[in-house]
């Protein structure tokens, strides 16, 4: 059997049903990536929360990194980890980031949710090459940006409410590739309002990264680069938390704070905790990609789309202690455990009623644009009908204007807004949805949907871009700019 029959209908159920994925679901985007290294067992290795970024400068280099038992990962790292470590900075207090490059290829730094001026929000051809780099052999004729070699210090105002950003790599047609090999890490912002409240902290904070990987025999990343069967999405076969196959944490019976962030290629989850807890409502939503929520929103399930961030209290109280709670993904499988334990100290943390000011319902819009996702018949993804093309804006908003923008889909698309956060002031023509809530930067459409949003254009003119957060889509030219005047 050829590897195209492994990976046609017929061969994939066998593989779902051994593995334990139901693929089959038509809404799921992206294609079943399989490993050709054994599969680790899940609950063995043990969490491990990045460290935090002691000084300002991340090197971006190769390392050696232990993710499957025996054998090692040559990945593509900032400062040697993936995810790389947690960047975090006050808000109101500009942070500067200097970052190398020690790897063979031009990359980009792009600060997810982060709001940004122009030149340090990694527009996908603001290349910094590698410090060794003598030409740019891989780019041909690409169109060529703001080019730095060796290093570039990426300066965040860091004007913007504290929220749960991370930072990844965005070059131009090769942002899927290096996200995989492991361009990705945290960035926390902090500020008054939500040091006030008496939200879980310390050890009993974890931001959680998920992704799915699929690896070669000899334990690198398994990935597609350039076969057409993957353009729908590469899905692994190996869910990683925090860098680290389905591992297991042990936790106090006592409220902690996960930050969830999907920082996979294509993949969707629908999160829930098994068993749920007695009553359920297990994931207290306290916060979304923008930051805290006015007031906590009660979950059963969680469906995290590729970059959405959700801020949730898990109150492990809630369970008897020698509890195995296992976090798992209704359309997959496992994605990790939780180990409640009988002692460590009491709880005086809670979730308070009303979590944050808000900023209410924005000033009504003074312009509507549509933006609809969709595929061509040669297989590219595209925005209105065109393949993404730096230097030509899909939209010229005013600063300090507000506008809406609605987002149509074929096909399922998360769907990312660079520079500021905007809020979901319609689904389908009806309500938003349960998983809208808050300021948002990426919001999640299932195949024929229509999204509204209300967004204000504040602070930086300049161009940013509009994408698609399915890497994949991403590579294939669902991207598009749009220029703030
Ligand atoms: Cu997370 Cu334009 O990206
Ligand atoms: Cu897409």
């Amino acid at each position: 059997m050829n590897r195209r029959a492994v990976l046609g209908i017929g061969g994939a159920a066998l593989v779902a049903a051994g593995l334990g994925w139901s693929i089959f679901e038509p809404k799921r985007p992206g294609k079943l990536l399989r490993s050709r290294a054994p599969l680790p067992k899940p609950f063995e290795a043990r969490l491990v929360v990045p460290p935090v970024l002691q000084g300002d400068q991340i090197v971006q280099r190769e390392a050696e990194l232990r993710i499957l038992p025996g054998l090692t990962t040559r990945a593509w790292t900032y400062n040697g980890s993936f995810p790389g470590p947690t960047v975090v900075s006050r808000s109101g207090r500009p942070a500067a980031v200097t970052h190398r490059n020690q790897l063979s290829e031009a990359t980009v730094v792009h600060l997810h949710g982060g709001h940004t001026p122009a030149a340090a929000d990694g527009y996908p051809i603001d290349y910094l090459l590698p410090e060794t780099a003598t030409t740019m052999a891989h780019h041909g004729d690409m169109p060529m940006g703001d080019v730095a070699k060796g290093s570039r210090t990426y300066t965040y105002p860091m004007a913007q409410r504290a929220a749960t950003l991370w930072y990844h790599d965005h070059r131009m047609g090769f942002t899927g590739p290096a996200v995989y090999r492991g361009l990705a890490g945290f960035h926390l912002v902090r500020d008054d309002e939500e040091d006030a409240l008496p939200l879980p902290r310390g050890e009993r904070e974890l931001p959680l990264m998920i992704t799915d990987r699929a690896f070669e025999e000899d334990g690198s990343f398994r990935y597609p680069e350039g076969d057409d069967e993957y353009m729908n999405g590469v899905l692994g076969d190996v869910v990683l938390v925090n860098g680290l196959p389905w591992p297991v944490h042990e936790v106090d019976p006592a409220r902690y704070r996960l930050r969830l962030l999907n920082a996979s290629n294509a993949r969707r989850y629908r999160l829930e905790l098994d068993p749920q807890p007695p009553g359920g409502r297990a994931f207290v939503q306290i916060g979304s990609d923008g930051g805290l929520l006015e007031k906590p929103v009660r979950h059963d399930t969680l469906e995290v789309a590729p970059a959405e961030r959700f801020d949730v209290v898990v109150d492990f109280g809630r369970y008897r202690p020698g509890t195995r709670v296992r976090l798992v993904d209704r359309d997959g499988g496992d994605v990790m455990r939780f180990d409640v334990t009988g002692g460590g100290r009491g709880d005086d943390s809670g979730v308070p009623d009303r979590l944050s000011a808000g900023a209410g319902p924005l000033p009504p819009a003074v312009r509507t644009r549509t933006f609809r996702f969709n595929r061509a018949a040669n297989g590219m993804w595209r925005i209105n009908d065109l393949e993404y093309r730096p230097g030509r804006a899909l939209a010229r908003p005013r600063l300090g204007e507000v506008e809406r923008w609605r987002f149509v889909t074929d096909f399922h698309h998360p769907i990312h807004l660079h520079l500021n956060h905007f809020q979901v002031v319609s689904r389908n023509a009806a309500e938003p949805g349960p998983y809208d809530s808050g300021w948002k930067d990426t919001v999640d459409l299932r195949a024929s949907e229509a999204v509204e949003i209300a967004v204000r254009f504040t602070d930086y003119t300049g161009t940013f871009m509009l994408h698609c957060h399915n890497l994949e889509h991403e590579d294939m030219a669902m991207m598009a700019d749009f220029t703030v005047e």
